[in-house]
């Protein structure tokens, strides 16, 4: 597939559109980040998901800034770290986001995790600093990443902005189905995490038949599931021929019966891989 492949978008409820598919860079080396980005960037992604906690901002900056496309072409996804709790700690760890971009603002910046256990974190007054960030135009786009109902409804009661996406652990195993149906209903944007559960569900025998039948590999299959579902993907590698496979989507389709073959293998709970977002502490 070429750099004129095109991905669709998906508009969230700020009314912006981000790219349906991009690039994840969590445990991609900091010292390689700029170059596998890079890579990412040629085969044609245009939307890199990054976090304060991966330790990898600059060179997604980097690779940004010395590829020959302008700051507006990628959409750029940080995440705030579990750590940050003050709101000067949140205003002074947001900048150096973006100066590690070399960027003066981020498409969309998430709090990472609601840490509802954690003393002395607060995700409400997290996220009030966050609309600070949404309002002076520095985070064009804000939302929240591992938050279950329970969180939202809080959010909803709480708060003036509505998340614009929810990222959440997402793949054939755990569907985490009430958290984006309820998510979705308020008309927050679902994002799916660990699409191929790093690699678990590659090897389950529904998903290598459909593949063989398709003529297409196992995590072109489960990729596209989740594309095919309106998830929102970012599938991490450091291949670069996994990269581009990952890349290569939207000239096949699955049918009702494999979608819902793909849907019929979630295991609830014994299948999420992450922690539980009420119990994790940061
Ligand atoms: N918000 C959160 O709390 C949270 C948590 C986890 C992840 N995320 C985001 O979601 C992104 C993706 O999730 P993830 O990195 O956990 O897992 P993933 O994308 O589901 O899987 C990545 C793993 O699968 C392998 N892989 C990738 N493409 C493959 C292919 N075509 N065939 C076979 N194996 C393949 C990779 O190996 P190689 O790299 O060796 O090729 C890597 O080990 C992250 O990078 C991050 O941006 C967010």
């Amino acid at each position: 597939m070429t750099e004129t492949t095109q991905v669709p978008t998906i508009t969230l409820n700020d009314g912006r559109a981000i790219p349906q598919l991009g690039f994840g860079v969590f445990q991609v080396p900091p010292e390689d980040t700029a170059e596998t980005t890079g890579l990412a960037l040629d085969v044609g992604y245009r939307h890199i998901d990054t976090a304060q906690g991966y330790g990898n901002e600059q060179g997604v900056g980097d690779a940004v800034r010395d590829s020959s496309l302008g700051r507006d072409a990628v959409w750029i996804t940080s995440k705030l770290t579990n750590s940050m709790t003050t709101s000067d700690e949140i205003r002074t760890s947001f900048e150096e986001t973006l100066r590690k971009l070399g960027s003066d603002y981020v498409d969309l910046f998430l709090i990472h995790w609601p840490l509802p256990k954690r003393e002395g974190s607060d995700f409400v007054a997290r996220w009030k600093v966050l609309e600070e960030f949404h309002a002076d135009g520095r985070a064009r786009s804000i939302g929240v990443s591992n938050f279950e109902v329970e969180h939202l409804q809080r959010l909803a009661a709480e708060c003036d902005v509505v998340p614009a996406v929810n990222q959440i652990e997402i793949h054939p195993y755990l569907l985490n189905e009430e958290v984006r149906t309820f998510g979705e209903a308020q008309g927050i944007a679902t994002e799916a995490w660990s699409p191929i559960a790093q690699g678990e569900v590659l090897s389950d025998p529904v998903i290598t038949e459909i593949a063989e039948r398709v003529e297409r590999t196992a995590a072109q299959v489960v990729l596209r599931w989740h594309v095919q579902r309106n998830s929102i993907v970012f599938p991490k590698s450091v291949t670069p021929e996994r990269i581009r496979e990952n890349f290569e989507l939207f000239d096949f389709e699955l049918s009702d019966d494999d979608m819902e073959a793909i849907t019929s293998l979630d295991k609830g709970e014994a299948g999420r891989t992450g922690p539980n977002p009420n119990e994790f502490t940061g």
